[in-house]
């Protein structure tokens, strides 16, 4: 897997706002898979400046999110929708038509699912898949499970996931939905590159395990061990455990393979 390693969230998340921006200007159509939660936030703001700065085109780019709760209203203000809404999309110049997320109020959710699949399909499959990871190795909400889903699906929340999500329904976690749609483990790992964030000490252990660990659905994210192009961009602190073991040396963003 490809590492970099940077002093702290604002450096790494401007390094790749710069490096979105970059293959924008060379890809115009680029399709992109979005993140929400704590860890792309500053991400977010930085490609938020630049565009503000007049640096960036998204008039023909495309987005798909990686989940979204069951049964919240979009404007309601813990969807992901608004989320993405606030964080990215009223900063820059997205066409919504071409923003895409997995459907949480559709009548019939599996169809809604199969829905989102095929737009991925139309718009030529994903270009570049950003990711975060729960401290439990969730990608999208694809938890630690004996079998996973490979396509878009509904998904019954740990507490886990929910307790982490509660900042952002106030800290209320009855107020978290139980359920959620996620992209599947096939729907991210068909990503022609994906980038997976990892910031703050809290994920130093989980990383360790993604990168070095076996590949196994009990951390869904060790899979990504089998994608031709993934890197691993993390802070010093997400990295901790890789350094202290002496599995990764390099700094300042460069690429440390191993
Ligand atoms: C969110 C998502 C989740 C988060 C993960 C980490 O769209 O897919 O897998 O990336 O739960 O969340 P944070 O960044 O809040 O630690």
């Amino acid at each position: 897997m490809k590492i970099r390693i940077f002093s702290n969230e604002d450096s790494l998340a401007a390094a790749l706002a710069r490096g979105i921006v970059a293959r924008l200007q060379k890809q115009p159509r680029l399709v992109l898979g979005l993140a929400t939660g704590r860890t792309p936030l500053p991400l977010y703001r930085a490609l938020a400046a630049l565009h503000d700065r007049g640096a960036s085109d998204y008039a023909q780019a495309t987005t798909f999110n990686l989940d979204e709760f069951v049964g919240l209203d979009p404007s309601h203000p813990g969807s992901y929708r608004a989320y993405m809404r606030e964080q990215l999309f009223k900063h820059v110049n997205l066409a919504p038509r071409r923003i895409h997320f997995l459907d949480g109020l559709a009548p019939d959710l599996g169809a809604g699912c199969a829905r989102f699949e095929s737009s991925v399909l139309k718009a030529g499959g994903i270009d570049l898949q950003i990711l975060g990871i729960g401290a439990n190795g969730h990608i999208g909400f694809n938890e630690p499970a004996p079998v996973l889903s490979p396509w878009s699906h509904r998904v019954k929340l740990t507490l886990a996931s929910r307790k982490a999500n509660a900042g952002f329904f106030d800290g209320k976690l009855r107020d978290v939905p139980r359920e959620a749609l996620s992209m599947g483990v096939a729907t991210i790992m068909h990503a022609r590159s994906i980038v997976l964030m990892a910031t703050g000490r809290e994920k130093a252990d989980v990383i360790e395990k993604t990168v070095t660990g076996p590949v196994t659905t009990r951390v869904p994210a060790s899979l990504l061990q089998l994608h031709h192009d993934v890197e691993i961009w993390l802070d010093e602190s997400a990295a901790s455990k890789l350094r202290r073991e002496g599995l990764v040396a390099g700094r300042g963003g460069r690429l440390h393979e191993r």
